[in-house]
């Protein structure tokens, strides 16, 4: 995080106190229904029966477990309609990331003032981050690529606690990001001293997301400080920079928002990166 700040050390700390107590206060622990799910998944005791039998007593974590068994592009063979045998072939983790993805992702389909979202701008962005991450996470053979998903899908879910703060200095705030032009990440440092992928880490360790998820969100625009080996915040970082909604060359190929460790961390060189980028852009424009 970087030295210079525009907020004197007692407007930061009180930003951060609103903020800790946000998160804290205000935001919901996940509902029994999908907690019962998590720890019978971490429980060792427990069979892929019993997992199926409590992810059916919620039908949107059902669909989605079904449909993520049956697909076809994550390689899956002949269809399964039953949920044990959907969570036999996931496996218990996999099982676990797409559950959280599914409870905690609802949120952002709202719209935040403080970002000037509309209530389908955070969605969108989000799902098209989760498609690259997913997509770049297969291309590089990355062992758990619905992780990637649901690291891409929640990566900015810290905007959520931030936007109540922006709101009340927007003013401020943008002659700032205008001025400077900045990215929204760093206008948050200077005025709060952390930013919403910090915040989403905070918000994920509320909810015990396993850490490497957890570590996936909160370095998302700083993968070289990541504490494990900065693999998902990596890929979180490129596919938060090339969004196939947006047929513009800058969006889709562009540097900018690229942290350059991303390439280091993953072994990729750049124009590895482009080439995969270009494939993914082709099949959205195919499908
Ligand atoms: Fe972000
Ligand atoms: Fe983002």
């Amino acid at each position: 995080m970087p030295n210079e700040t525009l907020s004197s050390s007692l407007e930061m700390s009180s930003y951060q106190k609103k903020i800790v107590q946000y998160i804290d206060v205000d935001l919901k622990p996940l509902p029994t229904s999908v907690t019962r799910v998590l720890n019978a998944v971490d429980n060792q005791m427990s069979n892929a029966g019993f997992i199926g039998e409590l992810l059916g007593l919620d039908h949107v974590l059902a669909a989605r477990v079904l449909q993520a068994a049956n697909s076809a592009y994550l390689g899956y063979g002949p269809s399964c309609s039953s949920l044990t045998d959907a969570v036999v072939r996931l496996g218990f983790r996999r099982v676990k990331t797409m559950v959280l993805g599914v409870v905690t992702s609802s949120s952002l389909e709202t719209a935040l003032k403080g970002y000037q979202y509309s209530s389908t701008d955070l969605w969108n962005h989000s799902i098209a981050v989760a498609t690259a991450a997913q997509w770049i996470a297969r291309a590089i053979s990355y062992e758990n690529p619905e992780e990637a998903y649901v690291a891409g899908l929640i990566h900015d879910i810290g905007k959520t606690a931030l936007n109540h703060i922006i709101v009340v200095i927007r003013e401020k705030f943008y002659t700032v990001k205008e001025e400077r032009d900045l990215p929204f990440y760093r206008v948050e440092r200077l005025f709060f001293g952390l930013d919403h992928a910090y915040v989403g880490g905070m918000m994920a360790k509320k909810w015990n997301f396993p850490e490497r998820l957890l570590l996936g969100i909160k370095h998302h625009h700083t993968p070289n400080e990541s504490t494990d080996d900065g693999y998902l915040a990596s890929i979180v970082n490129i596919a938060n920079a090339c969004n196939p909604y947006n047929n513009s060359k800058v969006n889709n190929y562009g540097t900018d928002n690229i942290h350059s460790s991303s390439f280091d961390i993953l072994g990729l060189s750049k124009e590895s990166v482009f080439e995969k980028i270009v494939e993914l852009f082709s099949y959205y424009q195919n499908s």
